[in-house]
């Protein structure tokens, strides 16, 4: 079914039409410059939760979940003929890449939604290396939420040295005892407050008891977490895996803080683990963000072989960094961004649809929160900020919810400069960034990207309910 706006290369022929069949094509590292497919997003059935549960009646790309994993080079272009067999319209957000504008996959701000049974040519060059995702950007708390996503892996040219490389993919259903998605995708408690938290937890699309693993082997590990609203708080009891990229982008190789990783939705964390156990052990990967409801995630399962090494990989850790202009803090334009409303948040007015408005009354809309005071109706809208191109910005995020925000910025990483004041260590760089309840968090980066940008807190929920604004650079 060749796509009727993209030239079929030879090796989209190669790829076309089977999911399975292009991760393992473009799986092997060292992966091509240019890599090009079809994706398809349709409806399909998984085997989500075990063999004795009945499939699972998801919308997925390519026929499982997660979707096809995306490996291209860094420098490379990428090319993706997206298909929507979906019965209601989308489009593809490449999470975390530095597209331009017209790629970027917001419907009505940077392109028409792709309607059922169409398709759209997306094509972009890849600037960065790292660990990304891809997600429809329309209905999302229904279109994630039923399981669309995939991994986007971008190699750097040449990589750090590890025996093996792994992605975890990891998400939250909401499932009935027969294991049916819960279809209230419209859960006004669930917009209200932590989002759309649901009770079964995959990784890569199944729940694994354990990871097999070797002693003595170094592995990088790339985290995602895709789920609508779940953070992931994982501990590696037993090992000390040092953080090496967050969101893609490079920072000083170092141990985890309180010797967990922290993942909001849409966060991605590149770990390098060096499995330091014996032949025969077992160690629990244990997430506990939610601390009453502390799980294990699986299991790393030593093989009974030989150690592969006797003592750690002496190799370095250190990724080369991305090519990301360093924001001129000197003669930065400075902007504040105030998240308010939702349940708790003692917000008592807000601009909804040009007309202020008591919190109730919007409610009444579905919508609860507010970036500036303004609660989003569409994702069209006047911009909440406006920065002039080439300039640096930075920009203060202030928290005055109760709930955490993972605040996402297409088009752009930025720099964490600091938290309540105090300078973020390990030079880190974010697309979506955790602000806690009354917390002040300043990020800043070059405003090198033109034209309209979403701004939105990543709990899906949350930007359904309000949380999105416009960010213009021009
Ligand atoms: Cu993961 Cu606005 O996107
Ligand atoms: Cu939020």
């Amino acid at each position: 079914m060749p796509h009727p706006k993209l030239k079929l290369s030879r090796r989209e022929a190669l790829l076309a039409g089977a999911g399975a069949a292009l991760a393992g094509a473009i799986g092997l590292p060292p992966a091509a410059a240019a890599v090009s497919g079809r994706l398809t997003a349709k409806p399909g059935r998984v085997q989500l939760v075990g063999p004795s549960y009945p499939e699972t009646e998801v919308w997925c790309y390519g026929g499982r979940v997660p979707g096809p994993e995306l490996r291209a080079r860094q420098g490379g272009r990428l090319s993706v003929a997206f298909d929507n067999r979906l019965p209601q319209s989308s489009t593809v957000h490449w999470h975390g890449l530095r597209v331009p504008n017209a790629m970027d996959g917001v419907p009505e701000l940077t392109q028409a939604p792709v309607a059922p049974g169409d398709g759209f040519a997306y094509e972009f060059d890849l600037p960065d290396a790292g660990t990304y995702w891809y997600h429809p950007h329309q209905g999302s708390v229904e279109q994630v939420g039923r399981g669309l996503y995939g991994p986007l892996i971008v190699e750097e040219p040449e990589p750090i040295r590890v025996d093996r490389e792994a992605v975890w993919v990891l998400d939250d259903w909401r499932m009935t005892q027969e294991a049916a998605i819960v279809e209230d995708f419209d859960n006004f408690h669930d917009h209200t407050h932590n989002g759309r938290i649901g009770n079964t937890v995959t990784v890569n699309g199944s729940i694994p008891e354990t990871f097999p693993v070797r002693a003595g082997e170094r592995i990088r590990l790339r985290l995602i977490n895709a789920a609508n609203a779940r953070f992931f708080a994982l501990k590696f009891t037993g090992h000390a895996p040092r953080l090496i990229a967050l969101d893609g982008q490079p920072c000083r190789p170092h141990a985890l803080p309180e010797g967990r990783i922290v993942l909001g939705p849409a966060m991605r964390a590149d770990l390098v683990l060096d499995l330091s156990g014996r032949p025969g052990e077992r160690f629990a990967v244990v997430d506990d963000h939610y601390q009453r409801f502390a799980y294990r995630l699986l299991e790393l399962a030593y093989e009974a072989g030989p150690p592969l090494r006797e003592s750690p990989l002496d190799a370095p850790v250190a990724l080369p960094a991305n090519p990301l202009p360093a924001p001129e803090l000197g003669t930065a334009l400075r902007q504040r961004i105030v998240l308010g409303g939702g349940a708790m948040g003692g917000l008592a007015s807000a601009t909804f649809r040009g007309e202020t408005l008591g919190l109730r009354e919007i409610a009444r809309e579905g919508k609860v929160w507010a970036l500036n005071g303004i609660v989003a109706d569409r994702i069209k809208m006047d911009p909440l900020v406006t920065l002039k191109r080439g300039r640096s910005a930075v920009i203060e995020l202030v928290n005055e919810t109760a709930f955490d925000h993972p605040m996402h910025l297409h088009g752009h990483s930025f720099r964490v400069l600091t938290r309540d004041g105090r300078p973020v260590p390990h030079g880190i760089w974010q697309d979506t960034v955790l602000v806690a309840p009354r917390e002040k968090v300043e990020i800043a980066f070059v405003a090198d990207n033109p034209g309209d940008w979403l701004f939105h807190c990543h709990i899906l929920e949350h930007m359904a309910a309000g949380m999105m604004g416009v960010l213009r650079v021009a």
